[in-house]
């Protein structure tokens, strides 16, 4: 068998282990079998650029380098559902529909409604050619290389299906994928996401698709749209969907009176705690299509389909006080402390009252019978009072406090915002150490030897104050003088002078300024080249670098204007922290292709695609899917599109080779 005939079958094996793994959870062979599969395909596929294949299975790990989503507008418009929460209206949607279809016999099929973010996938020939966000409805961004890295979804499609067809259906973030993501973002004191469905939201915009591609993500799908379709009924396309790959609800039913109905609303009201997945309520849809175009759209939804959406949990409980906690960035979050309930499977004792606003709203006093509700959130929250069940002896009145509970500096509360903080950023102890921890942090200079819990030692200890005192360290401190923690001492020590060889644009995300995440840190760090020019760029210069705006400017420019801030530079400069580009970065980066738009399109001899992406970002330009007015130009390699080269004439968009693109970047 020759190295291209081997590519395919790997390729084809592969995407039947995905399917069998991530959508029927029936996997044949073992991990390591997979990887050693896998292995075998990239070296393959690396000898090989020119059978480069974005819907290769290899293609799942995703990339470092998307550029901006383009905005695509929508073949069909994505419409939402009317939602209904009682049975009533139920009963007045099944009537409704009975009588639009003038005593026709119907069916619905009843569905979960997943709560998750809507994605429009179409395929092309067998082959995954674009998936889309609902955006507004009208228009969506284009996310394929992010939905690529979803392994429920298949790339290549077995024969027989449509030849031109779309999948709609719904991303979503499992329960066990959402929480190990928020633990590790917990230890890294990153925000935690609130529910699956933000978190699914975030990782699907991700601007790294390898971001995207460990998340975790799932997707069932719930909508087959073509211009002709096999059966006339929705459930049975949906059951074919199923055999070309796609991930199909197992709950789903065909109901042919309202007590189905309502027997199977009454049975997932429960039953659902038990799914892998997030979901809020049942969808009911007319089954037969012919039916469907019968009963017509409204201008928002149309009428053969309907949501029912389940009561969030709640429960009635005692406040038995109120407590204050300070993050990282000095926010103060008041917490209720309750006697426990059991709440969505878990016994709550705390609960977010959200900032001053809100308790005052609800007029608390302690004591009170309070209404708690566990929503798609995972942090419960106070959603009312039960001001009848007051006794006599009212309890005293919660009130926010005025100083911070961990420090004594009175609060602040900014102009139209509702958070209060405290301000002393340079010695209140939680904001201290989160300033530490961050800076140790993984993504940040990643030295492991330490963490939250040493960082803490050595601030009980007197030892470290900020993160420049972390390289006057030494064993003896470290060991406190006891032969017995020597190596673990001097383990602690060679993490942190290691750090010292962490890249300019790390230590920027590190030195923790509000609002420079990874990305923002790695931009800055690129466009600057040095913190010496950061430090005198002005909110206009940094303004003119692409994915830098205003609030993340003018963070960073008010974070250099402080004198304490210079010195921590200065002291860590001393230390030995890289403060600029090194000489091979400076060497591989340019601005050759600043403010250039470029589409890549077609197969490669010289580099691959993804080496091509990250050449463009290297050299300053921006790297998109689809070709519109903005395109700079092509990088059009072997065998390109016929639609995609009539779409650069028409607009008028020049092509580059590859040769012309590699000659541009060497000036
Ligand atoms: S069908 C025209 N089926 O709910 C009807 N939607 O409020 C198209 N959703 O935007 C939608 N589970 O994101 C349909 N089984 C399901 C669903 C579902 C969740 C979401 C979807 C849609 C929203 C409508």
């Amino acid at each position: 068998m020759d190295e291209k005939q081997e590519i395919e079958r790997l390729r084809a094996e592969l995407h039947r282990h995905n399917h069998n793994y991530y959508v029927l959870n029936q996997p044949e062979i073992s991990d390591q079998e997979f990887d050693a599969l896998m292995r075998r395909l990239q070296d393959l596929e690396a000898l090989h650029p020119e059978l480069a294949d974005p819907n290769s299975p290899s293609q799942r790990v995703g990339s470092d380098l998307n550029g901006e989503f383009e905005q695509v507008i929508h073949q069909r418009p994505m419409l939402s559902l009317a939602n209904t929460y009682s049975k009533a209206e139920v009963r007045e949607f099944y009537e409704r529909v009975a009588l639009g279809l003038q005593g026709q016999p119907f069916s619905l099929c009843c569905e979960m409604k997943f709560d998750g973010l809507s994605i429009s996938l179409h395929y092309e020939q067998g082959r995954l050619v674009r998936a889309v966000t609902r955006g507004d409805g009208v228009q969506g961004d284009d996310v394929t290389a992010n939905v690529r890295t979803i392994r429920s979804i298949p790339l290549v499609l077995p024969s027989g299906c449509p030849q031109e067809f779309e999948m709609r259906g719904e991303v979503l973030m499992p329960w066990l994928s959402f929480e190990r993501l928020n633990r590790e973002r917990e230890a890294m004191e990153e925000p935690l996401f609130a529910n699956p469905r933000n978190a699914a939201s975030g990782t699907l915009k991700s601007k790294s698709s390898a971001v995207a591609a460990r998340r975790g993500l799932d997707a069932y799908l719930y909508y087959v749209l073509a211009d002709e379709l096999p059966s006339d009924s929705h459930y049975r396309n949906l059951q074919l969907a199923g055999q070309w790959g796609f991930k199909v609800s197992r709950e789903m039913r065909l109901a042919s009176s309202l007590e189905e109905v309502f027997s199977f609303i009454d049975y997932w009201d429960e039953a659902r705690k038990a799914l892998p997945v997030a979901t809020d309520g049942i969808v009911l849809k007319v089954d037969s299509l012919s039916q469907q175009r019968s009963l017509g759209l409204t201008a928002k939804s149309p009428r053969w389909a309907i949501a029912y959406k389940f009561k969030a949990e709640r429960q009635a409980t005692e406040l038995l006080g109120v407590t204050f906690q300070v993050g990282r960035t000095g926010a103060v979050t008041p917490v209720a402390l309750m006697t426990p309930v059991q709440l969505s499977g878990t016994m709550v004792h705390r609960a977010t009252l959200n900032n001053e606003d809100f308790i005052l709203a609800l007029d608390l006093h302690v004591g009170d019978l309070v209404e708690v509700e566990k929503g798609g959130e995972i942090i419960p929250k106070i959603v009312g009072v039960d001001k009848e069940a007051r006794g006599e002896g009212l309890g005293q009145k919660v009130s926010f406090i005025t100083a911070c509970p961990e420090c004594g500096t009175p609060l602040v509360r900014f102009e139209g915002e509702a958070a209060h903080y405290c301000p002393n950023d340079t010695a209140c102890p939680p904001q201290i150490k989160g300033r530490i921890e961050h800076y140790i942090s993984r993504k940040a200079m990643d030295i492991s030897s330490l963490g939250p819990e040493t960082v803490n030692d050595f601030f009980q200890r007197g030892m470290i104050r900020d993160v420049a005192d972390l390289y006057d360290l030494s064993v003896e401190q470290v060991s406190g003088g006891k032969q017995s923690r020597r190596t673990s001492a001097e383990r602690v020590i060679k993490g942190i002078a290691d750090s010292r060889s962490v890249p300019f644009e790390r230590v920027l995300f590190a030195l923790g300024i509000r609002f420079v995440g990874e990305i923002a840190a790695k931009t800055l760090a690129r466009s600057f080249k040095s913190i010496d020019t950061l430090s005198r760029a002005s909110v206009e210069q940094m303004l003119q670098v692409n994915g830098i705006g205003k609030v993340i400017a003018e963070s960073v420019r008010g974070w250099f204007q402080k004198a304490e801030n210079q010195r921590l530079v200065e002291r860590l400069r001393l230390s030995g922290v890289q403060f600029e580009l090194s000489r091979e970065e400076l060497a591989t980066h340019s601005d050759r292709l600043e403010g250039k738009t470029i589409v890549i399109s077609g197969v490669f001899a010289r580099h691959s695609r993804d080496e091509y992406k990250a050449l463009i970002e290297r050299h300053g330009g921006k790297n998109t899917g689809s070709i519109s007015q903005k395109t700079s130009f092509v990088l059009a390699g072997e065998s390109m599109g016929p639609s995609k080269r009539e779409k650069a004439e028409r607009l008028g968009v020049p092509l580059v080779s590859e040769d012309e693109f590699l000659s541009m970047i060497e000036g």
